[in-house]
C-alpha cells in the first residue's frame, strides 16, 4: 500500500481506495473528473509536446494549452533561470477561473513530463493531501540555494519545492499567480519559492509540497528512487523510497533522456501482455500514396569493408521505386574504387540520380556526411534522407517502405552484430553524457522487447525527413560529430564501448554516431528484422578477393556468399547424389566462390607444373603429381581447414554414420587440367580418409571431357557440376583417376581429409 507511511491516515486511504474500487462500476465518482483542469504551457508542437498530449489524452484528462505559436521568451529553463512567460501566461488564464470555487486546477510543464494516471486519481490524492494547494517538491534547490534555511523542514520526502507541478483549488491558485508582475525571463521557481516560504501566506492559501511523490515525481536527484512498474494495462512508476505510485512524471534538468527511456513505456507504449501499444499510431500507408516519396540515399565507405558488392546488391534489390532513390555515395578507400566502378558499370541507368565523390577529394568523415545530408536539405523535392553505412548488410528489402511508414522525423532499424550485442543505438546515456547501458537493451537487441524505441544515440543507418533537415536540424554542426568533437568526447566513449562490451567494436577513429538538438525524439525500431552489422575489423586487403578470408570475422555474410543456396538442403532433404558406390556428390560452393577462388590461384600463378619433385611436401616427391596450387601458397590453410570443419564435416557425418572426421588435412590444393600442360591423372588412391575434390567450373563451356573414373566399380562421373563436391574414401578401395581435359581448362579444389 502507499499510503502505510502516512499514519492516521492510512485507514482513511485504504477505506477510500477500497471504496473506490467496489464503486468504480456503480459511477458513484466521489470527485467528479471534469472538476479537474489541466493547463500547461506549450509554445511549439515538439515531440516532447506531442508525448505529454498523448498521455492526456490516453487518460481524458482535459487540457488547456496556454501559449501556443507564442514565441518562446521565457529563456533557457534547466540551464539557467527563466520561465517567468509560463507565470504570466498562468495568470492571464486564471484571471477568468478564479470564482470557479470547485474547479481543480493542475498546472504542469509539457515537453518533459508525462502522465502515468487518470484525473479521478489524481484528484483522490489531492483530496487526501487536504491542501489548497500542492506543489512538486524535489530533492535539490533551485535556484537560490540561500533559501533552505527558510524551508520548513520534513522528515522525511523531499524538501524543496518544483514549480513544473502545481495542483490547487482555482482561487487559490489564482491568489498565488495574480501577484507575478516580473518580467518574462525571470524565474519562476524563485517566484513560487518565496511566496511558499512566507510563512503568513502558506498558512492563508494553505500551501504545501507534495513531499513524498504521491502526485509529482520530479526525475532529478531521483532517478535512483523509481523503477518501472508493468501492469496488464499500462505501465508506472513506482517510487521505491516512499513506496509511492506518482502520476505525474518530470524530466526536470538533465534527467530528459531518462524521460524519454520511461516514455517508452509508460502510460501505454509497450508492457509485456500487449507489446508496443503505440506503434501503429500516425502510420502513413505507401500504397495510398500517388507517389512514393523521393529519397536521398547517403553511402559511406568510410574504411575497407568486406561484402561491399553484397552490400550494393542489397541496395539494387531493396523494394522501392529505384526512379524515386538519389544515391550520393563517399568512397574513402582506393582499394574500393575497382568495386565501385563496376557496380556504377551495371547500374548506371537504374537510380535516379548516382553520384561518387572519391578518395582523391579527401573529405574527412564528418564534411562526407555533412555533404550527403545536405544534398537532401538544399533539395525541396527530397523528402528523405536515408544514410547508410557500408558496414549495413539490410536482409529485409522492405526496410525503407517500413521507416517511411513508421512516419518519425527521424528513425533507423536496428542492425546488430550477428550473434553479438553490439548494435547501432544506445539505449541510455549517463548524466554527464557518456554511454550507458539502459535496462531494456539487451531485450532490444534481442528482440524480447519489440517496438519502436525513443533512444540518445544512433549509428550506421538512420531516415530523416527532408522537411526536418530544412527545419530543426537546418543548422549542420548541430547534427554529426566530428571525428574529434570535444563536448561529446566521442571517440572515448566509443573506446569505452569497446572495452566494456565488446573486443571487437568498430574503429573508434571512424565511429559516428547521430545526435540530435535537445527535445528532439530520435527512434529505432525493430519490429522487424532488418539486416545486420559486419565487422570491419581485421580485414585484410592485401588479397585479391579478400571476402574469401572472411570465414572467421563475418561468418554468416561469408557462408551467404560462397555457400551453395540449396547445401542445407543436404540436411533437411537429403539434397545429395550417390552417383557411384561409396561416392557422395552435393552442393558446397557457390559460383561466386568457386570464380573467386580460381581468380585467387591465377592471381597467384605459380602453378607446380605437375613433377614428381616437390618442395611443398614432406620427402619432396610425390608419386601421382598433379599441377596444382596449394592453399597454404595462398595464405588460405587455416580459412580453407575451418571451411571443412563448418561445412564437409557435417556431410561426412550424414553419409558415413558413425565417422567422425577430425577435419584436418594437410594437402589442400587446387588443380588445373588443361591439354597443353596436364590433361588427366593416372590411377591412384588418395593418401586421406576421404577425399573431397570440388568442381570449381563448369563442363561444356569452360572446358571438355575431364570427369572421375572408379576403377573397382566401374563407374565413371563424367559430367561434373560446378560448386558441386565429391566425397569418397580415400586409400583403400576407391582406386580413381582423373579422366582427360580434352579442350579449355578444368579446376578442381582437392582435399586429403584425415590423412
Ligand atoms: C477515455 O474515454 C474513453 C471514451 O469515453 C474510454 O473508452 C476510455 O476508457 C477512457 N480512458 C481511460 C484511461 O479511462
Ligand atoms: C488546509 O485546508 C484544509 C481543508 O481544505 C484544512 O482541513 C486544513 O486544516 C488546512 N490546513 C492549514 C494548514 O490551514
Ligand atoms: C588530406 O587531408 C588531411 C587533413 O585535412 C591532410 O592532413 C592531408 O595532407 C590531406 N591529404 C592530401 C593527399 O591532400
Ligand atoms: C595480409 O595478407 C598478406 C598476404 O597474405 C600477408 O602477407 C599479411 O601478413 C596479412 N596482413 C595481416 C595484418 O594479417
Ligand atoms: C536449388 O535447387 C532447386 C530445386 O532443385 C533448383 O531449382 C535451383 O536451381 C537450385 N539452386 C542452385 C543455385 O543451383
Ligand atoms: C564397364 O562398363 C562399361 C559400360 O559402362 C562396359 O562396357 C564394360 O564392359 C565394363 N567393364 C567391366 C570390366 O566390367
Ligand atoms: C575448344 O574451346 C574453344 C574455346 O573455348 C572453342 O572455340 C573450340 O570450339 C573448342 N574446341 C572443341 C574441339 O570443342
Amino acid at each position: 500500500m502507499e499510503y502505510l507511511k502516512f499514519g492516521v491516515l492510512v485507514w482513511f486511504s485504504c477505506a477510500q481506495f477500497i471504496s473506490n474500487a467496489h464503486s468504480a462500476d456503480s459511477s458513484q465518482q466521489p470527485f467528479p473528473t471534469e472538476k479537474l483542469l489541466v493547463l500547461t504551457v506549450a509554445t511549439q508542437e515538439t515531440d516532447g509536446y506531442l508525448r505529454f498530449m498523448h498521455s492526456a489524452d490516453y487518460f481524458n484528462y482535459t487540457v488547456k494549452v496556454l501559449g501556443m505559436g507564442e514565441e518562446w521568451r521565457g529563456g533557457d529553463v534547466g540551464r539557467s533561470i527563466g520561465g517567468g512567460q509560463k507565470v504570466r501566461l498562468l495568470k492571464e488564464a486564471m484571471e477568468g477561473l478564479s470564482d470557479q470555487e470547485d474547479l481543480v486546477v493542475l498546472s504542469v510543464d509539457s515537453y518533459d513530463l508525462i502522465f502515468a494516471g487518470g484525473p479521478e486519481e489524481i484528484l483522490r490524492k489531492f483530496q487526501e493531501a487536504n491542501h489548497k494547494v500542492l506543489f512538486a517538491a524535489e530533492g535539490l534547490i533551485w535556484p537560490d540555494k540561500r533559501l533552505q534555511d527558510k524551508y520548513p523542514s520534513v522528515r522525511s520526502g523531499k524538501r524543496f519545492l518544483n514549480s513544473g507541478g502545481i495542483i490547487g483549488y482555482a482561487p487559490y491558485v489564482n491568489k498565488i499567480v495574480e501577484q507575478w508582475n516580473l518580467h518574462e525571463n525571470d524565474d519562476d521557481q524563485l517566484f513560487y519559492t518565496k511566496i511558499y516560504l512566507d510563512p503568513q501566506q502558506r498558512e492563508s492559501l494553505n500551501m504545501s509540497l507534495d513531499h513524498k511523490s504521491q502526485i509529482f515525481q520530479n526525475l532529478n536527484g531521483a532517478i535512483d528512487e523509481v523503477h518501472l512498474k508493468f501492469g496488464t494495462e499500462r505501465v508506472r512508476v513506482r517510487n521505491t523510497v516512499y513506496d509511492t505510485l506518482p502520476v505525474v512524471v518530470h524530466g526536470n534538468a538533465n534527467t530528459k533522456m531518462y524521460l524519454n527511456y520511461l516514455g517508452n513505456y509508460i502510460p501505454n507504449s509497450w508492457n509485456y501482455e500487449r507489446g508496443c501499444g503505440v506503434c501503429d499510431h500516425n502510420m502513413v500507408d505507401l500504397s495510398q500514396l500517388k507517389e512514393y516519396p523521393t529519397v536521398m540515399v547517403g553511402v559511406f565507405i568510410e574504411q575497407p569493408t568486406p561484402f561491399l558488392s553484397q552490400f550494393f546488391q542489397r541496395l539494387v534489390t531493396l523494394d522501392y521505386p529505384k526512379h524515386k532513390l538519389n544515391v550520393f555515395v563517399h568512397n574513402n578507400e582506393v582499394y574500393h574504387e575497382r568495386h565501385i566502378q563496376k557496380f556504377w558499370e551495371e547500374n548506371k541507368d537504374v537510380f535516379k540520380s548516382f553520384k561518387v565523390v572519391g578518395p582523391e577529394e579527401n573529405l574527412s568523415q564528418g564534411e562526407a556526411r555533412n555533404m550527403g545530408m545536405g544534398l537532401c536539405r538544399k533539395d525541396p523535392g527530397c523528402d528523405y534522407y536515408l544514410s547508410m553505412d557500408a558496414d549495413v548488410m539490410l536482409t529485409n528489402r522492405q526496410t525503407l517502405k517500413i521507416l517511411i511508414e513508421q512516419n518519425r522525423k527521424i528513425i533507423g532499424p536496428l542492425v546488430t552484430r550477428h550473434g553479438k550485442l553490439w548494435s547501432n543505438f544506445w539505449g541510455a546515456l549517463s548524466l554527464d553524457g557518456y554511454y550507458a547501458r539502459s535496462e531494456d537493451y539487451i531485450d532490444i537487441v534481442q528482440s524480447k522487447r519489440t517496438g519502436v524505441w525513443n533512444i540518445p544515440y544512433m549509428a550506421h543507418i538512420y531516415l530523416i525527413k527532408g522537411e526536418v533537415l530544412r527545419n530543426e536540424l537546418k543548422e549542420r554542426k548541430h547534427f554529426v560529430l566530428e571525428k574529434l568533437d570535444p563536448d561529446m568526447a566521442l571517440c572515448k566513449h566509443a573506446r569505452e564501448l569497446t572495452n566494456h562490451r565488446e573486443k571487437d567494436s568498430p574503429n573508434p577513429e571512424t565511429f559516428h554516431m547521430l545526435r540530435v538538438p535537445k527535445g528532439m525524439f530520435m527512434y529505432i525500431t525493430n519490429r522487424h528484422d532488418f539486416g545486420r552489422l559486419i565487422s570491419t575489423a581485421n580485414f585484410n586487403t592485401s588479397h585479391y578477393n579478400s571476402d574469401l578470408w572472411q570465414i572467421f570475422e563475418n561468418p554468416m555474410d561469408w557462408k551467404e556468399k560462397y555457400i551453395h543456396p540449396n547445401y542445407t538442403r543436404i540436411f533437411t532433404e537429403n539434397y545429395l547424389e550417390e552417383p557411384c558406390p561409396d561416392v557422395f556428390w552435393f552442393p558446397v560452393f557457390t559460383e561466386r566462390a568457386c570464380d573467386e577462388l580460381v581468380e585467387e590461384m591465377e592471381h597467384y600463378g605459380t602453378w607446380s607444373g605437375g613433377n614428381h619433385e616437390d618442395k611443398r611436401i614432406t620427402g619432396g616427391y610425390e608419386t601421382v603429381p598433379t599441377d596444382d596450387i596449394h592453399m597454404k601458397q595462398i595464405g588460405y590453410d587455416k580459412e580453407w581447414l575451418h571451411f571443412i570443419r563448418e561445412f564437409i564435416s557435417p556431410v561426412t557425418l550424414k553419409v558415413f554414420s558413425g565417422y567422425y572426421t577430425k577435419g584436418y588435412a594437410v594437402m589442400n590444393f587446387v588443380v588445373k587440367y588443361t591439354p597443353g600442360r596436364q590433361a588427366y591423372l593416372r590411377p591412384h588412391h588418395d593418401s586421406s580418409t576421404f577425399t573431397i575434390n570440388v568442381a570449381l567450373n563448369s563442363k561444356g563451356t569452360d572446358f571438355q571431357g575431364g570427369g572421375c573414373r572408379f576403377h573397382r566399380y566401374n563407374c565413371s562421373l563424367d559430367s561434373p557440376r560446378k560448386g558441386w563436391s565429391f566425397m569418397h574414401p580415400g586409400r583403400l578401395t576407391h582406386l580413381h583417376e582423373g579422366l582427360p581435359t580434352t579442350n579449355g581448362t578444368r579446376y578442381i579444389a582437392v582435399s586429403f581429409i584425415d590423412p
